[in-house]
């Protein structure tokens, strides 16, 4: 960690002297360190203003996808989800970060049953059976918000409907794992232990992450056991919690489009992401 003068402008914009302001925090936190704790840098710390904007956001992405969960259904391609995606956003004077990131050709991601994540919206029509992720993520007033939920098409299979579920409440565990002044290992732990108790594997390729000022953001975020210590966790971080859990095998590839990522097994995929605030006593779910 850098070390400030006691008669220095503090580091968090307070335009306080150091001593005045977050001296005791910077010792706690190189005590935490001496423990063993990666410090991030202290701009993973969202200001109160940033937060209220992440929230703005995070509202309009909330709205998406209870728009979409009102359309879905068999018979509609990915295209038209996309289109709709695309056309609630523009409207409410937001963007859709997927469109042009990196090269990403659409506004939204649709993951569709051995598709893991990053899916491309297109010509494919949805089915009775079929299980889809969609994942929304959006741009107001330059804060980004990101979110993504399963939707379960007709009658699936009762093998599909529990990995939905699991994946759920994977998610659930692993937002219960954070705790301010926390090891940000202690989610994948948690996940871990509960897919490994039902026979399911988490994706490791991919994982949550900071989010707020940009998409991707640290901290990175494992949704699998690690050992050793990893990152502290903050009270003002802004981070994803988005396990990616597979029926089968835990390995990935991506397809020749340079995206979507399937299951190398073939398995069923399914995937939930909330986008959360750590706050002085625990988590607050933005969306
Ligand atoms: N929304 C995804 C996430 O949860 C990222 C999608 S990147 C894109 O991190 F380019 F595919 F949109
Ligand atoms: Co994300
Ligand atoms: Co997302």
């Amino acid at each position: 960690m850098k070390k400030y003068n006691r008669n220095d402008l503090c580091w968090c914009g307070s335009g306080k002297k150091y001593k005045k302001c977050h001296i005791e925090f910077d010792n706690k936190l190189s005590e935490y360190e001496e423990q063993g704790y990666d410090i991030l840098p202290m701009n993973v710390i969202k200001t109160a203003e940033q937060i209220e904007g992440i929230k703005k956001s995070g509202k309009l992405t909330s709205e998406i996808l209870k728009m979409v969960e009102a359309r879905i259904k068999a018979g509609i391609t990915t295209e038209e989800i996309n289109t709709w995606v695309s056309e609630y956003t523009l409207k409410n004077g937001a963007t859709a970060a997927p469109l042009n990131f990196n090269g990403f050709p659409k506004s939204v991601c649709t993951s569709l049953n051995d598709v893991i994540c990053h899916g491309i919206p297109d010509g494919t029509v949805l089915k009775d059976g079929d299980i889809i992720n969609v994942d929304v993520t959006t741009v107001l007033e330059g804060y980004y918000s990101d979110a993504s939920r399963m939707f379960i098409i007709g009658n699936a299979s009762e093998d599909a409907k529990k990995l939905v579920q699991a994946a759920k409440e994977a998610l659930r565990i692993g937002i219960e794992a954070v705790k301010p002044f926390g090891d940000i290992r202690a989610i994948g732990v948690a996940i871990q232990s509960y897919c490994d108790k039902l026979g399911y594997s988490i994706v490791k390729d991919l994982g949550g992450h900071g989010v707020g000022i940009d998409f991707h953001e640290e901290p990175h975020v494992d949704h699998f056991k690690r050992e050793g210590m990893g990152e502290l966790i903050l009270p003002g971080m802004v981070f994803t919690v988005e396990p990616m859990i597979n029926a089968g095998d835990y390995h990935c590839d991506t397809l020749d489009d340079e995206w979507t990522v399937v299951t190398r097994d073939g398995s069923l995929s399914a995937q939930w992401e909330h986008t959360i605030l750590v706050t002085e006593t625990g988590v607050e779910i933005i969306v």
